[in-house]
């Protein structure tokens, strides 16, 4: 992975160094942090940022203008609507800086577009361990697409991207890929626009109450790259040993 060495986030309007000590305090002092990849206007971090104030709620974004109307309030008193707690950084999860290795408690990846949803999708190696590398090892992942994309008029950019369904993360070999790269696939299923609500996505509030989206979402939990295929390996041979086993009178 092409890692960044430095931690550029926004000051308001402005991109900035946090400096690695900074961040550690913050850091070290928050009882979960939240990494949410790809976020956007990061309207939804900031909303898990008021919320949990003992949270540290991290966005991650390469287009970082789009951060900046949320940053300019997270930085007012918290008493106006500033949120301390919120970090919004500047950068694609494929070179995501060092500093951010390992501080995960909880990834979130809501409504993807472009290059992380391609990479989420055809599970990409560069993407998918970009994601691993923010992880603490149990956190889990938490995706969520909707599948209105695949609707027509299918955007040109995604026209090859397979479908995501239920079925599709497993025949795919996507499961086998996120195993691969150390994301065990705990669940996936497909919810009611209803639930969009929980997502609190920016993305799905601007569908509209009447928009009848349905949404992928798959969870998965880190775990050490290539644990989950050899945990499925060993299930698998499990299952034949035993199937090969003559039966035991009783
Ligand atoms: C449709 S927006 C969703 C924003 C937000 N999560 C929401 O639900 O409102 C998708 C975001 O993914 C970001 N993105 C695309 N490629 C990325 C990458 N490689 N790393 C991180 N973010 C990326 C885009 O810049 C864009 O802001």
């Amino acid at each position: 992975m092409n890692t960044a060495p430095r931690l550029k986030v926004l000051a308001g309007k402005k991109l900035v160094d946090l400096a690695p000590a900074e961040l550690q305090a913050a850091l070290s002092a928050a009882e979960h942090v939240l990494v949410d990849v790809g976020t956007g206007d990061a309207r939804t971090a900031y909303r898990q940022a008021v919320a949990h104030p003992e949270w540290v709620v991290i966005g991650v974004d390469p287009a970082w203008q789009r951060m900046t109307e949320t940053a300019v309030r997270a930085a007012r008193k918290p008493m106006k609507g500033g949120a301390p707690n919120l970090i919004l950084v500047n950068a694609a999860i494929e070179s995501v800086p060092a500093p951010l290795h390992g501080v995960a408690d909880q990834v979130t990846v809501l409504m993807p577009w472009g290059k992380l949803l391609r990479g989420v999708v055809l599970g990409e190696p560069d993407v998918l361990s970009g994601l691993r590398a923010v992880a603490k090892a149990g956190a889990p992942l938490e995706l969520s697409i909707g599948t209105s994309i695949w609707r027509d008029p299918v955007p040109l950019e995604i026209r090859d991207l397979p479908e995501l369904t239920p079925e599709t993360v497993e025949s795919t070999g996507l499961a086998d890929r996120l195993a691969a790269l150390g994301w065990a696939v705990a669940d996936v299923r497909l919810v009611p626009h209803t639930e969009l609500e929980t997502i609190s996505s920016s993305w799905a509030r601007r569908l509209g109450s009447g928009a009848t989206e349905t949404v992928l979402r798959l969870r998965a939990i880190a775990v050490d790259p290539g644990e989950a295929v050899r945990a499925e390996q060993r299930a698998a041979e499990a299952g034949e040993q035993a199937a090969g086993e003559p039966e035991r009178e009783a």
